[in-house]
C-alpha cells in the first residue's frame, strides 16, 4: 500500500466521523467540559427553544388577563365594594325616578277626575238613605248618602287601604271595608278606624233643577 492510499483511507475515516457526530453550536467543540462531568448537563438547543417560546407564551397570557381585568389581587376587595356601592347608587336613583314618574302620573290622573255626571234625582235617596252610582266612569263607583243632620254628601266607595268596596252603615254613621275592617265617618270621609290612613276620596255634588250632579273627585 502506497503513500497516497494511507492518506486516502485517514480522510475517508475522518469524513465517516464527521456524518456520525454533527458540529453543535460551540462550533463542534463539546459544550461540557471532560473536566465538568459531574456538574448539571448544559440545555439543548431544543429545550432552549421551548423554554423561550414557553416565556413568550406566559407573558402573552398574562398581558391578555391583564386587559381583561385590570387589577390586582389585593385590588379585588376594593373593585368589589366599588360595584356594590355603584350597584346601591344605580338602584336608589332608579327607585327616585320611579317615585317621581308615580307622583306626577297621579296628579295628572287626579286633575283627569273632573267630570260633571248626573246621578239622581232630588228627593231620590230617602234621610239615612244611600245610592250606588259610576264616577267618573263605569269602572269606578261613588256612595251618594242622604245624611239626616248634612243632607247630600258623596264620596268614591274605594277603600283607602288596598281598595276594596266600602259599604254604608246607616246605624253607625259610617262607612265599612269589610276586607281589613276599615271604618270611615260617614258626614267626612275620615278614618274612624282599622287600617287606612288617608280617609275616602270626596265626590263634590251640584243641584241644577231636579237633577243632582257629580262635579268632581277630591283626593285626600
Ligand atoms: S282594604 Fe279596606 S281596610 Fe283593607
Amino acid at each position: 500500500m502506497t503513500g497516497s492510499g494511507n492518506g486516502n483511507q485517514a480522510r475517508n475515516r475522518a469524513m465517516d466521523h464527521q456524518r456520525d457526530n454533527p458540529p453543535d453550536d460551540a462550533g463542534g467543540q463539546d459544550p461540557t467540559p471532560a473536566s465538568d462531568a459531574g456538574a448539571p448537563k448544559v440545555a439543548s438547543r431544543q429545550q432552549r427553544t421551548y423554554a423561550s417560546w414557553r416565556l413568550v407564551r406566559r407573558r402573552q397570557v398574562r398581558q391578555q388577563w391583564q386587559e381583561e381585568f385590570p387589577y390586582h389581587w389585593s385590588a379585588d376587595d376594593l373593585v368589589t365594594r366599588r360595584d356594590t356601592v355603584r350597584f346601591l347608587v344605580s338602584g336608589t336613583g332608579a327607585l327616585f325616578l320611579a317615585s317621581a314618574a308615580l307622583a306626577i302620573t297621579g296628579a295628572i290622573r287626579s286633575s283627569t277626575t273632573q267630570k260633571v255626571v248626573p246621578i239622581a234625582k232630588v228627593g231620590e235617596v230617602p234621610f239615612g238613605g244611600y245610592k250606588v252610582f259610576n264616577y267618573p266612569d263605569s269602572f269606578a263607583d261613588g256612595i251618594l248618602v242622604n245624611l239626616p243632620n248634612k243632607g247630600l254628601v258623596a264620596y268614591s266607595d274605594v277603600c283607602t287601604h288596598l281598595s276594596c268596596a266600602v259599604l254604608y252603615r246607616p246605624t253607625e254613621g259610617e262607612f265599612f271595608c269589610p276586607c281589613h275592617e276599615g271604618r270611615f265617618d260617614a258626614s267626612t270621609g275620615e278614618v274612624l278606624g282599622g287600617p287606612p290612613t288617608r280617609p275616602l276620596p270626596q265626590i263634590q255634588l251640584s243641584i241644577s233643577g231636579d237633577t243632582v250632579y257629580a262635579v268632581r273627585e277630591v283626593e285626600r
